[in-house]
């Protein structure tokens, strides 16, 4: 799809569809005023009768019959103006692709709503939610539906927003990438193909790469990701990324790249399991980011560290009370094998930190636990430094993901204490999702680090964005990008 932009009036875009905005309890703007008039006042019926109330993305739509040059309209609540930020602008954005393939439009326009945010911000999260919200995955369908949307155009901005229009493709582009991997299922994606994914598409945008096999993951001691993946006839990989933005400093992203996650010995229950492809989109979003960061030319080195592995139970596979020592010589007791996050993530981190970078900040689908305490509506962070935990926040504020920390009191610390070795990796059910941050910040070293559990935000079936039931997010994209850009300062 094709995002434009475009001074044309509203009532003479003579594509599909017109989408257009009100707000809750406002007067129309002058634009859909205008409009009402035209269409012989049938939106402004449509709110008397109630049928349109405004609130927060109620649509209620007509055929125009030829009273505008657009052969639809819909009308798309927008809640209150005060309230609409970036994260409102993308979702009704989203919402407004979401009505152009509900109406099979192969042309749309969105009159974007005058809001309190900066004209080329607005720009480039409409042209983002727009590509986000239209997204489908089709791949594995005999006879796949066609793709009905061609062309969207922003309307009603007051200058030209070509480079940000450009900035929220990209940003959507690798969103988009992030979800379609995320839907290839694990016979179609293990560690081998996804590093091959991931070196193929680094390339085309200039990103350096490099993949460590078993022999190599061996040969550096990398013990904690082997034994993740040693269950599988799949073998593990660490893929390495390396973008070099100039100026000294260097930001690592670390994701969990689980391509299946059965649970191994100690194996997952069968409903829902299917969800565990899932799984590698910490991984999954390291890539995204890494290539809208290289195609934004951010000045900042980036690397971005791939842990991939799959998690199955078999004859080869790591036990509940194995030992496994990682790349820096930590060794952690497995007391769960399906606390194989942390394990795996434990070789990466460490390879990080010993690569010298200023940062580390990782992310993953760790715990079940980050549902019980924020449900689909937030990422945790889990930070033992400060600085790079505001940071972090504010990466999350300006791209409109929402980003909740949790704390850190070195209490926490004392649960996953292990009698036989360093530590252990599963410890009870208190603080599961602290406690997994934490176990995951004993390999950063002395290195600033985050962590960020996006197991209910990855996925998630309804949203304003996805069409999929259980659908890939592509979340942590957008705000890492936002905190490269924070850091190139
Ligand atoms: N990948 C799962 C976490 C998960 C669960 C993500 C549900 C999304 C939805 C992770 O590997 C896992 O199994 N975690 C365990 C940890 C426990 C054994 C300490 C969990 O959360 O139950
Ligand atoms: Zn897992
Ligand atoms: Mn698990």
């Amino acid at each position: 799809m094709n995002v434009l932009q475009s001074d044309v009036k509203p009532w003479d875009y003579d594509g599909d569809l017109l989408v257009v905005g009100v707000w809750q309890d406002g007067d129309f703007s002058a634009e859909v005023a205008e409009l009402d008039r035209r269409l012989a006042g049938a939106i402004s019926a449509a709110r008397q009768r109630e049928q349109l109330g405004s609130s927060w993305l109620e649509t209620w739509s007509t055929n125009t019959f030829g009273f505008i040059r657009a052969g639809r309209i819909v009308v798309l609540g927008l809640g209150r103006r005060e309230q609409c930020g970036i994260r409102e602008v993308r979702l009704a954005a989203g919402k407004a692709a979401q009505e152009a393939l509900k109406y099979k439009a192969r042309r749309m326009a969105w009159l974007v709503p005058d809001t309190m945010l900066e004209m080329s911000v607005v720009a480039e999260t409409a042209a983002d939610g727009l590509m986000v919200g239209s997204w489908a995955f089709s791949t594995y369908k005999s006879s796949p539906p066609e793709d009905t949307l061609e062309e969207a155009t922003l309307l009603g901005l007051a200058s030209t927003a070509d480079n940000a229009i450009q900035r929220g493709i990209i940003l959507a582009e690798s969103q988009n990438l992030v979800r379609d991997l995320g839907m290839r299922p694990s016979n179609k994606l293990y560690p081998e193909l996804l590093a091959e994914a991931a070196v193929t598409e680094a390339k085309t945008y200039g990103i350096a790469t490099e993949v460590f096999d078993e022999q190599r993951l061996a040969e550096l001691g990398m013990g904690a990701l082997l034994g993740v993946g040693s269950g599988s006839v799949y073998p593990p990989r660490l893929v390495i990324l390396r973008y070099q933005g100039g100026g000294s400093r260097t930001l690592a992203l670390v994701g969990k790249g689980i391509t299946f996650d059965s649970g191994g010995i100690s194996l997952k229950s069968a409903a829902g399991m299917e969800e565990m492809k899932f799984d590698m989109l910490g991984a999954a979003a390291v890539l995204g980011a890494l290539i809208a960061i290289a195609r934004l030319h951010l000045p900042i080195n980036v690397v971005g560290l791939m842990a991939l592995a799959q998690n199955m139970p078999s004859g080869s596979a790591y036990k509940p009370g194995d030992v496994v020592t990682a790349f820096n010589g930590k060794t952690i007791e497995v007391i769960n094998t399906d606390a194989e996050g942390r394990v795996a993530l434990a070789d990466a981190v460490s390879y990080a930190a010993h690569l010298g970078v200023d940062w580390i900040v990782e992310t993953s689908t760790l715990t079940g636990a980050v549902l019980t305490a924020l449900g689909h509506e937030a990422t945790a962070l889990v930070a033992t430094d400060d600085p790079l935990a505001s940071l972090v926040l504010q990466a999350s504020e300006a791209s409109g993901e929402r980003v909740w920390r949790l704390p850190v009191y070195p209490e926490y610390r004392e649960l996953y204490r292990s009698d036989v070795a360093d530590l252990k990796n599963a410890p009870g059910r208190d603080a599961g999702t602290i406690t997994g941050g934490l176990i995951i910040s004993e390999f950063a070293g002395e290195v600033p680090f985050a962590h960020l559990d996006i197991a209910g935000t990855a996925w998630t079936a309804k949203s304003a964005l996805n069409r999929t039931k259980n659908g890939p997010t592509g979340v942590m994209v957008r705000t890492f990008v936002k905190l490269a850009e924070m850091l190139s300062r």
